[in-house]
């Protein structure tokens, strides 16, 4: 898996070319204190969320950088297969169906990603 294109000047999260098409990619926190972010992308497209699954709010992943996805629809969580759409991060199936992943709002330009403000 490749690292994240970091670029602090610019103040990029990554490059969309950085996440896997139909996968995942997990960055670094914007600020110490928080959990990472996983940065989903289906195409063109990309959504992220805090990588802590609602179930038992621990990261969605057990090995650095490696998250199951499905069809490019779906995030699967590692621990106990929960499972979130890509486009809103609610939890279709699975011990915490119902809940939903916490959006990290970005917005693509220049294939960079870019945390809101
Ligand atoms: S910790 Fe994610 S499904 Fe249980």
């Amino acid at each position: 898996m490749n690292a994240p294109n970091l670029d602090p000047e610019i103040g990029a999260l990554c490059a969309l070319d950085d996440i896997p098409d139909g996968g995942a990619l997990e960055v670094p926190p914007e600020r110490p204190g928080l959990p990472p972010v996983v940065v989903l992308r289906r195409g063109e497209n990309a959504w992220a969320y805090r990588n802590v699954c609602p179930h038992f709010s621990i990261p969605l992943n057990y090995e650095p950088n490696t998250f199951w996805a499905y069809d490019a629809e779906l995030l699967m969580c590692a621990h106990h297969s929960a499972m979130f759409r890509f486009e809103d991060g609610l939890c279709v199936d699975g011990p915490c169906r119902g809940a939903a992943l916490t959006a990290v709002a970005i917005r693509v330009d220049g294939r960079m990603i870019f945390k809101e403000t």
